[in-house]
């Protein structure tokens, strides 16, 4: 049996920073049933809190969550108190590597020894955020997709001292309220998903650089021929399924890596005139709507896409 707490044993979770991701976890917790004890500092973290999941609540009841199984949500005074009795840790403090090194000094000896510590963090390694300190086994990252109380995937590492047993800990109680989960055996910046995204943006910046593409033309390649087969199959499955013969002719016939007229490895220079060709493309595609209507509207086809998916069978979230 492990010694870190399974999905079974876990009821109550901390979660330290209530922005953006920390709410939004704070939202898919909450929505499965589970007590969330928060602490942030900031004078205004309650109002975000409150409107966040004022936001995120019809989103999840869309997908099945029930007001009369929502668990409590608790404000500490402290980060201490927050975690005194936690099952689970999910810290979602600024990327601040000095920041959240004092935080951790400051919760590691008090969280429950049997209790998983997960960082969201994007930009931090373990091994950065342990290094010069006592280096402890359970301290994993958790590293989700905003929002994330509705995309699916939770991409969890560790350094090289890192227990197996914390990080398969984290990966069912990730599982347990409906994520997808991807383990990667060791940990490098921007983990899978956010090194994909990178490439994107830099061929859409070099595109509108260029004057090749318009933003809005970019955005309608991606929503209108890339992402609806994406839902489906990823890019290693589409290259498989572009030739009747699987992957192999691709890698003997096309030298996609070495084509310069395809694929820029350099970002492209932020020059003004870039900066406003991408405000410019982008305040027409917002047609008015402030964040708060885009996310809307984003989240609504975000829904539909999910239970798509798990109406076709394509899906192994539980979202
Ligand atoms: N924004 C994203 O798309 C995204 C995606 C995945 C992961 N992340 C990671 O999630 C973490 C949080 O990012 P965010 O986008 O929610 O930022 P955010 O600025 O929206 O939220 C951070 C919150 O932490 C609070 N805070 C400040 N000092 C703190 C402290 N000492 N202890 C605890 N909380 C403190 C702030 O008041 C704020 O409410 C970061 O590590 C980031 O890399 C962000």
């Amino acid at each position: 049996m492990s010694v870190f707490r399974g999905p079974d044993r876990i009821r109550r979770v901390a979660c330290l920073g209530t922005g953006l991701i920390g709410g939004g976890f704070i939202a898919l917790f909450l929505s499965r049933g589970l007590d969330v004890f928060v602490w942030d500092p900031a004078p205004d973290a309650k109002d975000r809190l409150n409107q966040l999941l004022t936001t995120a609540w019809p989103t999840l009841e869309r997908l099945g969550a029930r007001a009369e199984d929502r668990g409590t949500l608790s404000w500490a005074k402290t980060a201490a108190e927050a975690v005194a009795a936690a099952d689970f840790v999910q810290e979602s403090a600024p990327d601040r590597l000095e920041l959240k090194r004092s935080l951790y000094d400051e919760i590691e000896p008090l969280v429950p020894a049997d209790a998983v510590i997960a960082s969201s963090t994007s930009g931090i390694t373990i091994a950065d955020l342990q290094a010069g300190r006592t280096q402890s086994p359970r301290v994993v990252i958790g590293h989700p997709f905003n929002p994330p109380y509705l995309i699916p995937l939770v991409e969890i590492a560790g350094a090289p001292y890192t227990s197996g047993e914390a990080l398969a800990a984290a990966d069912a109680f990730y599982q347990s309220v409906g994520k997808v989960v991807i383990r990667m055996d060791h940990e490098i910046p921007g983990f899978i998903a956010n090194h994909l995204q990178a490439a994107l943006e830099r061929e859409a910046m070099h595109l509108v650089a260029e004057g090749h593409a318009t933003p809005q033309q970019v955005d309608a390649a991606v929503v209108h021929g890339l992402a609806p087969r994406w839902t489906a199959i990823g890019p290693c499955m589409v290259r498989n399924m572009g030739n009747l013969a699987g992957i192999r002719p691709y890698f003997e016939r096309f030298h996609l890596g070495s084509e310069p007229l395809l694929s820029h490895l350099q970002p492209a220079e932020f020059t003004p005139e870039l900066i406003q060709a991408m405000e410019e493309g982008c305040r027409a595609m917002a047609s008015g709507r402030d964040n708060a209507a885009l996310a809307a509207a984003r989240d609504r086809m975000v829904i539909e896409t999910l239970l798509a998916q798990r109406r076709a069978g394509l899906s192994t979230h539980g979202i």
